[in-house]
């Protein structure tokens, strides 16, 4: 391990453990806390020995490439920082780093983790900006600009488009804010298709909570409620840039959620674009009425799958923490899929009960569905809801991202800012199809 010209300047020796107690995630977590140690220390180069990956393929299921593909992961999640908004702007130091192995499996590795983590970086960019600056309009300008020029094609519906189309659950969330409502669909279509897949992510770029309003503590965080459409742009982004062989459509609702004269209100109806109807109980729970309309939208393209990325429910964190999102599908190929793939990425995921039995928690008199349910499963009767509007022939999958889509302390590389959890498991997931 040496540097060509000079001296080694920093070795790092990471602690031998024995190799079952390993996981998936430990050179990802080790090789992030690189930079953070480095940073102003006047260290400009680290090599990086890569060990080989035979004697961690049980791990990885022999993917010796992505075993790889952690080590560059790891140092560029750890390197993530949102400082914009510091006024003191510290120049950063640069610290190259590079990486050493005779395997040409390394070298792939390295080159896919490199564009990967760019586009985790999109994503989380996205969730950490406040709400003062990332309306639905700047999400939507910010969209295209990054996909001008691309393989993937940008369409953006404005509020009279969506009254146009009857989306009328879509408008009422967003109709009590100065900033109208959107509906961004985004399209990649490569000249070899393997499948159709649709991505609906959930953008509420601010979650006050409406007239059933949050208490302060509970609206801190919420500029990060649009982290599932953040994380359908990141997949969409990837995909794209490593031409991956899969039809994707992104659709994403994009409203705040705010207090004004005309604002939605409890005991409100309001229905979708196929006219099924919503008694709304409690203007909190306004994800799932704006999923409602883009699952619709969604179902029209008629995608093989339909996948759904959202911070749906604070009870979905209550059950699992915040190191896993809660996984609800009636395909099992999806469920193990997810639940193997999330092991692999390190981007967790747990499947909860999505049965039949809990829809009717749901039944209301004077509507054709409440958009609350009592107590008790808050995660599984909002995923029975979303299910409500989805085309019956399409394969669906929701997943609630409301724990690890925010910064947590799973790992050294989730722990300050928010995440942009997601992206790294699910083009995983549709390298697998
Ligand atoms: N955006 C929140 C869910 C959330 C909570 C995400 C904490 C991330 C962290 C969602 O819109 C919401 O307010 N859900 C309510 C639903 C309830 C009113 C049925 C909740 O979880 O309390
Ligand atoms: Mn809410
Ligand atoms: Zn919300």
């Amino acid at each position: 391990m040496v540097t060509p010209g000079s001296a080694p300047q920093a070795v790092f020796v990471i602690k031998t453990k024995e190799l079952e107690k390993l996981t998936t995630d430990f050179f990802r977590n080790e090789m992030s806390k690189i930079p953070a140690q480095l940073k102003n220390s006047g260290v400009k180069f680290v090599d990086v020995l890569l060990p080989e990956s035979e004697k961690f393929k049980n791990l990885f299921n022999d993917d010796a490439e992505y075993f790889y593909q952690t080590f560059v992961e790891g140092i560029l999640l750890g390197n993530y920082e949102f400082s914009k908004y510091k006024s003191e702007k510290k120049k950063p130091s640069k610290l190259e780093v590079r990486f050493y192995s005779d395997s040409p499996a390394a070298a792939k590795g390295i080159k896919n983790g490199i564009a990967l983590i760019d586009s985790v970086y999109f994503t989380r960019d996205l969730v950490n900006e406040p709400a003062i600056t990332l309306t639905p309009q700047e999400l939507a300008a910010r969209i295209r600009k990054r996909f001008s020029g691309t393989g993937v094609k940008v369409k953006v519906l404005n509020k009279n488009e969506i009254l146009k189309r009857k989306m009328n659950a879509l408008y009422s969330v967003g109709k009590g804010s100065a900033n109208p409502p959107l509906l961004i669909e985004l399209h990649y279509k490569p000249a070899k298709a393997k499948s159709k897949i649709a991505l609906v992510g959930k953008g509420v770029t601010y979650d006050s909570g409406g007239y059933s309003i949050k208490p302060t503590d509970g609206m801190v965080d919420m500029k990060a409620d649009m982290a599932g459409a953040a994380a359908v742009v990141g997949i969409l982004d990837a995909a794209a840039k490593l031409k991956m062989p899969v039809e994707l459509y992104g659709v994403i609702p994009a409203v705040e959620n705010l207090i004004n004269g005309n604002s939605y209100k409890p005991g409100d109806i309001v229905s979708t674009a196929s006219g099924k109807t919503i008694e709304v109980k409690n203007t909190d729970a306004e994800g799932r009425i704006i999923l409602a309309d883009a699952l619709e939208y969604a179902s029209a393209k008629k995608p093989e799958k339909i996948i759904d990325f959202a911070t749906l429910t604070g009870a979905c964190v209550v059950a699992l923490g915040e190191y896993a999102a809660g996984l609800f599908s009636k395909d099992e190929e999806i469920e193990n899929k997810f639940k193997s793939i999330g092991e692999k990425t390190f981007e967790l995921v747990w499947p909860l009960p999505f049965r039949d039995e809990y829809s009717k928690l749901l039944e209301s008199d004077i509507a054709d569905i409440s958009n609350l349910g009592p107590r008790w499963g808050g995660a599984i009767t909002a995923a029975k809801f979303l299910e409500f509007f989805v085309d019956k022939s399409v394969e669906y999958a929701h997943i609630d991202i409301a724990g690890p889509a925010m910064k947590n302390k799973l790992s050294n590389y989730t722990e300050k800012w928010n995440t942009g959890y997601g992206v790294r498991l699910t083009v995983e997931y549709l390298k697998s199809l």
